[in-house]
């Protein structure tokens, strides 16, 4: 006779001591990490390792969002994102739909406030969305009463990817005080790199960012002044020295029409992850990188695929980030 699992079986652990240190889950929506405090953060990552228990059972699925719609919209290209979130909410038992901007009425001239209010018609509870624009996500909430989840708006902020980058470096790391992280990259167009300096900043982390000062975002001066633990390190082998945590960010080539670099060449003479660099920061450093990798442009070869990388890790932590955090938007901690 089939086995028939008690209730809180099926459920995901997250340990009561957390919930009842933790203020209540406030978010509606995840828009960045701008609005979350430490103990918020702590509560995702929590989160997190009791979905990778779930992901560890011989049946990866439970029925926490059984009845809830997950719709993911995504108008710009993904891969890890968008399967991520799909497997996810499907690991939750939702019902998941699957929209790209190309092959729905957009092209047909459908705006979006049209696009979210025909998917609340259609019985939304969650959207997953990532645009091109920076922004596009604060103005959905406007006009929907669903959650909406950002995916990364324009260049903006990936507050799931920092929360995923934040959970791999607490795995390796054990928690993030006194730790240096440095980000190295085109700082100006990264979405990625602004969410993961709020949220490293937030759990306590020094953040040197380095890249030649045409990829600095105008600005950076400021943030500095509210972010006094991030520093500007235009030099790679002083940038990487003595470094616990080494991020690099995919040179968005499709950029680079611009003129902000001289030439692609250069960039690599001046900025590529090489062993030789990586051998500056410390012995036990991990190396990131949020993907899809330029090989032998931001990074070597050698060095994403060597022994301190931890980017297939990213990847596989993604889908338990995003279960913990659509579990979370449900009402999980509630
Ligand atoms: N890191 C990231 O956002 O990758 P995708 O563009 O493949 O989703």
């Amino acid at each position: 006779m089939r086995e028939v699992k008690q209730k809180d079986e099926l459920a995901p652990e997250v340990r009561p001591e957390i919930l009842a240190t933790t203020p209540v889950w406030q978010h509606r929506h995840i828009l960045d990490l701008d609005d979350f405090a430490p103990a918020e953060i702590e509560l995702v990552l929590e989160t997190t390792d009791a979905m990778k228990e779930v992901l560890s059972r011989p049946i990866k699925k439970v029925p926490v969002l059984r009845g809830k719609t997950v719709i993911t919209l995504f108008y710009e290209p993904s891969t890890r994102t968008r399967s991520s979130f799909e497997l996810a909410a499907k690991n939750l038992s939702a019902d998941v739909i699957s929209l790209s901007a190309q092959a729905s009425s957009t092209v047909k001239g459908e705006s979006l406030v049209d696009t979210l209010a025909t998917l609340e018609a259609l019985g939304a509870d969650i959207v997953v969305m990532r645009h091109s624009y920076s922004g596009a996500p604060y103005i959905a909430t406007r006009h929907m009463r669903a959650s909406m989840v950002n995916a990364g708006d324009g260049w903006h902020a990936h507050p799931t990817q920092a929360l995923l980058d934040l959970y791999t470096i607490r795995e390796h790391k054990g928690g993030f005080k006194g730790l240096k992280a440095v980000i190295i990259g085109d700082i100006k167009h990264s979405r990625v790199a602004r969410s993961n300096i709020w949220g490293l900043t937030a759990m306590g982390a020094e953040v040197s960012v380095c890249c030649p000062f045409t990829l600095l975002p105008a600005g950076l001066d400021v943030v500095q002044h509210h972010f006094p633990k991030v520093h500007i390190e235009p030099e790679i082998e002083s940038a990487l020295c003595g470094a616990d945590v080494v991020m690099t960010l995919r040179l968005q080539l499709e950029r680079q029409q611009s003129g902000l670099l001289p030439s692609i060449r250069e960039y690599v003479k001046l900025y590529q992850l090489t062993e030789a660099r990586l051998a500056k920061a410390k012995a036990d450093a991990i190396v990131l990188h949020p993907g899809p990798v330029n090989e032998d442009i931001e990074i070597s070869l050698a060095v994403a695929q060597g022994p301190q990388s931890v980017i297939n890790e990213q990847i596989t932590n993604g889908v338990a980030v995003r279960m913990a955090l659509l579990y979370l938007l449900a009402g999980g901690s509630r």
